[in-house]
C-alpha cells in the first residue's frame, strides 16, 4: 500500500507482467494525483500517479440516476448478470420525477426492481437529486474518488472528493468489473484571494470565474481551489462553485479538506446519529487524522487567481455562462423577468432556500413573475419547512415543485416559453435548456433570483428594501502558466515498459495535418448516419471527415496519423466519430487537446489518442498556410516501450522528441480487446471460468 506522501522512485518489478519499470519522476503530487493514486489498481509497486497517466480506477462509488435503465441494458448486453460490488453502486431517480406517464413509471419500476435484485442502494423519486443524496448520505466523501454518469459529478469537489463524470459505458463497466480507466487530466490551481463582501455568495464567484476566464483556460483540467481565507467559505458555497466548474469546462473542482469541512461533518453526524454506515465517528476521525493534502513540490499546469473582495452579486447570460455581469449593471438595463427558479443541485440547499426567504420576507412575488422552488432533497425540504423558510417563500407566492431536477433540465412544469426571460439559480443557461430556444435564460445566486422575482426585473438584493444597487467594480484576476519541472532523464533500460501481446511496440505513420481547432463530431462523422444502424465499415470509412473536408478521403491513406488542432471531437457524444477513423485504417489521432467526451469514446472504442500541443505548434510554424487536410511528409513514431514520440521531417531531421504518457497494461488490454466493452466481456469470461 502506498503512503499518501510517497515519492516516486526507480524500481524494477521482477516478474511484472507488463511493466519492467516506470517514469522516475521525483516531484510531489497534488491532491488530484493523490486521490487517483488511492483508487488506481494494478499499479507497479512504487509507481506514483501524475497528470497524463492512464490508470485503471476502482472508484469508491458510482451513481446513476434516470439513466440507470440504459446502463442496465448495456450491462446486460455485455453478458453480465450480477454486479461486481453492489456496495459501490448507487441508483437514484431525480430527473423526470414529475412525469407520471405509464412509460416513465415503468422505467422507474424497472430501475427499482433491478436495484433490489442486485442489492444496490436505491433512492426513489422524491428523495432528491442524486448528487445531493451522494453528499448527504456520505457516498461522496472527502478524499475519495466518486464518479457518476452525469456531468455535475464535479459537485463532490465541494466536500474535498474527486468527483468526475463518466459515460454510460464506463458505468456499465464499473458495475460489471468494479473498474474503468481514467486519463489523469492536467491540474490547475485556483487561488481564491481575500474574502467575500457581505451579500456576495459562492454562486457569484463561479459566475464571475466562468465569465472572466472564458477562453477555455480550464477546459478538461482538474482544479484545486486554495486561498489564505478559504476556510471562511461555507461548504454550501464550495458545493455551488464545484458544481459549476462543469460549465467552466473542468472535469473536476476540488476544495481543501480543512476544519470547516470537519465541522460540517460533525454537524452532519449529530443529524444522522451514531450508526450511519459512511458518516460516523470513525470515518470523521480518520479524515481528521489523515486529510489528503498536496505536497509542497506538487506541480500545477497553471495558476488562476481571483480576488474575492472585488466580486459582487453577478449574473451570467443570457444563454451563455461565458458572459457575466454584475447584477447592478443588469439592473440598470431594466430586464423584465417572466420566470424565476430556485431549483437544482447547484443552489437548492437549506442555506440557499433560507437566503432567498430572507430576501422575500415581507414582500410578494411580482404579479408578472412565476417563481418556482424545489429543494435539492426531501431532507432539505423538511429542514426548510422546520425553519419556516419554505413557508415564507410559498406565502410570498412561490410555486413548490417536488425535490428533483425538473425545470433545470427542461422537464415538467414551469418551463420557459418563447419570448420569455428567466433567471435561475441553476447551472446551465444554454439556449433551450430550460424550455424554449426562443427564451432568454440568466443564472444567478438564490438572493439575486429572489430579488428579481420580487421586483419583476433582474435586480440586486439591496434594491428589495429600496437601497441602490452597488456600483460596478472591476473584478481582479490573473492567470499564470507554470513551467513544468524538468523530468529526470530516463535511462534507456529503466524507462522501458512492456507491451501486452497484440499491442504494437511502435506506432508509426505519415502525419496528415488537419489545421483546425474545434473539429466537431459532426465534422468527423455526419449526423445523418449516426442513427442508422448497421452502416458498413466501408461506408463509415468513406464518409469519415466528409463534413469537415470533402477531400479528406482522397488525401489520406491507411496507416496515416492524424494530427489536429485543439479541442478535437467537440460537440455531441458520438461513438462513430472514433470508429469511423478506425474504419479509415487510421490507428491514432494526435491533437493539441481533445474534448473529454471524444477522448473517452476514442479509448472505449480502441482508437488511441495523444495530446501533444508542441507538435501542433511545430506544424503551424512549418506550414503557416491553412489547409484543411495536408499531407506533411513528416514521419511520426510512438515508441510505446520507451513512452516517447519522435517526429522527423522529409529530410530525416528530428523535429520533435517528447516523453508521452505511459500506456499502462489496463489501457493496452482495452485496446487489444477492441474497446472497453470487449474488455468487460473478456473480464466476465475470465471470472466465470
Ligand atoms: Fe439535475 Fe440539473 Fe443537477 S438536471 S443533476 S439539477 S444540473
Amino acid at each position: 500500500m502506498l503512503s499518501m506522501n510517497s515519492r516516486g522512485a526507480i524500481r524494477s518489478i521482477d516478474g511484472g507482467r507488463f511493466f519492467s519499470s516506470f517514469s522516475p519522476l521525483l516531484r510531489g503530487q497534488n491532491v488530484i494525483e493523490k486521490i487517483v493514486q488511492k483508487y488506481s489498481v494494478d499499479l507497479p509497486e512504487g509507481k506514483n500517479v501524475f497528470s497524463g497517466d492512464y490508470v485503471t480506477i476502482r472508484p469508491a462509488h458510482v451513481m446513476t440516476h434516470d439513466n440507470t435503465w440504459p446502463v442496465a441494458l448495456k450491462f446486460k448486453g455485455l453478458g453480465a448478470k450480477k454486479v461486481k460490488d453492489n456496495r459501490q453502486i448507487v441508483n437514484t431517480l431525480d430527473h423526470d420525477v414529475q412525469n407520471k406517464s405509464e412509460k416513465n413509471l415503468t422505467k422507474y419500476r424497472n430501475i427499482e426492481n433491478f436495484a433490489r435484485e442486485q442489492g444496490i442502494d436505491f433512492y426513489p423519486a422524491g428523495r432528491g437529486i442524486g448528487h445531493q443524496i451522494m453528499i448527504e448520505e456520505g457516498y461522496a466523501f472527502p478524499g475519495t474518488l466518486t464518479v457518476a454518469s452525469d456531468s455535475h459529478s464535479n459537485t463532490y469537489g465541494g466536500i474535498g472528493a474527486l468527483g468526475t463524470p463518466i459515460v454510460r459505458t464506463d458505468a456499465a463497466a464499473i458495475w460489471a468489473t468494479g473498474q474503468t480507466w481514467w486519463n489523469v487530466p492536467p491540474v490547475a490551481k485556483v487561488e481564491l484571494k481575500g474574502v467575500l463582501s457581505k451579500g456576495v455568495t459562492g454562486k457569484d464567484v463561479i459566475v464571475a470565474l466562468c465569465g472572466l476566464f472564458n477562453h477555455d483556460e480550464v477546459l478538461n483540467h482538474a482544479l484545486e481551489f486554495t486561498g489564505e481565507y478559504i476556510d471562511q467559505l461555507p461548504i454550501d458555497y464550495r458545493l455551488t462553485i464545484a458544481n459549476m466548474t462543469t460549465e467552466w469546462g473542468a472535469l473536476s473542482g476540488v476544495f481543501p479538506i480543512d476544519q470547516t469541512l470537519f465541522d460540517f461533518y460533525k454537524s452532519r453526524l449529530s443529524r444522522l446519529g451514531a450508526n450511519h454506515p459512511r458518516i460516523n465517528k470513525q470515518t470523521i476521525t480518520e479524515l481528521e487524522e489523515n486529510p489528503v493534502k498536496a505536497d509542497d513540490d506538487a506541480y500545477y499546469d497553471k495558476t488562476l487567481t481571483i480576488d474575492l473582495s472585488t466580486v459582487e452579486p453577478s449574473v451570467s447570460g443570457p444563454n451563455s455562462v461565458k458572459i457575466s455581469n454584475p447584477a447592478s449593471k443588469l439592473s440598470a438595463d431594466n430586464i423584465k423577468v417572466d420566470k424565476a427558479y430556485l431549483v437544482s443541485c447547484t443552489n437548492s440547499r437549506l442555506s440557499d432556500i433560507q437566503a432567498a426567504a430572507d430576501i422575500v420576507k415581507g414582500h410578494k412575488i411580482s404579479p408578472g413573475v412565476k417563481f418556482y422552488v424545489a429543494a435539492a432533497s426531501s431532507e432539505i425540504q423538511k429542514d426548510a419547512e422546520s425553519s419556516g423558510a419554505w413557508q415564507t417563500l410559498l406565502e410570498a407566492g412561490a410555486i413548490p415543485l417536488p425535490a428533483g431536477c425538473g425545470p433545470c433540465i427542461g422537464l415538467g412544469v414551469g418551463l420557459l416559453e418563447p419570448g420569455e426571460v428567466g433567471i435561475s439559480a441553476t447551472n446551465r443557461n444554454f439556449k433551450g435548456r430550460m424550455g424554449s430556444r426562443d427564451a432568454l435564460a440568466y443564472l444567478a445566486s438564490p438572493e439575486v433570483v429572489a430579488a428579481s422575482a420580487i421586483l419583476g426585473k433582474i435586480s440586486s438584493p439591496a434594491e428589495v428594501e429600496g437601497g441602490a444597487a452597488p456600483g460596478v467594480s472591476t473584478v481582479k484576476t490573473s492567470i499564470r502558466k507554470n513551467e513544468k519541472p524538468e523530468e529526470e532523464e530516463v535511462a534507456e533500460e529503466a524507462g522501458k515498459s512492456s507491451v501486452l501481446s497484440g499491442f504494437p511496440e511502435k506506432i508509426t505513420g505519415e502525419i496528415v495535418f488537419l489545421d483546425t481547432d474545434n473539429i466537431n463530431t459532426d465534422g468527423i462523422y455526419p449526423g445523418k448516419y449516426t442513427y442508422q444502424d448497421d452502416v458498413p465499415r466501408e461506408t463509415m470509412a468513406e464518409v469519415c471527415m466528409q463534413n469537415y473536408d470533402l477531400d479528406f478521403g482522397s488525401k489520406t491513406q491507411a496507416g496515416d496519423i492524424i494530427v489536429a488542432g485543439y479541442n478535437f471531437g467537440t460537440g455531441s457524444s458520438r461513438e462513430q466519430a472514433a470508429t469511423a477513423i478506425l474504419a479509415r485504417d487510421i490507428p491514432m489521432v494526435v491533437a493539441g487537446s481533445f474534448s473529454n467526451t471524444f477522448g473517452r469514446n476514442a479509448i472505449n472504442n480502441a482508437l488511441l489518442t495523444l495530446q501533444i500541443p508542441k507538435l501542433v505548434s511545430k506544424l503551424r510554424e512549418e506550414f503557416p498556410e491553412k489547409v484543411p487536410t495536408r499531407r506533411t511528409g513528416w514521419k511520426f513514431e510512438w515508441d510505446v516501450l520507451k513512452s516517447t514520440v519522435s517526429v522527423k521531417n522529409e529530410k530525416g531531421e528530428v523535429i520533435l522528441k517528447e516523453k508521452v504518457s505511459e500506456v499502462g497494461p489496463n489501457l493496452q488490454a482495452i485496446i487489444v480487446e477492441g474497446g472497453l466493452e470487449g474488455w468487460v466481456k473478456a473480464e466476465i469470461a475470465k471470472s466465470s471460468k
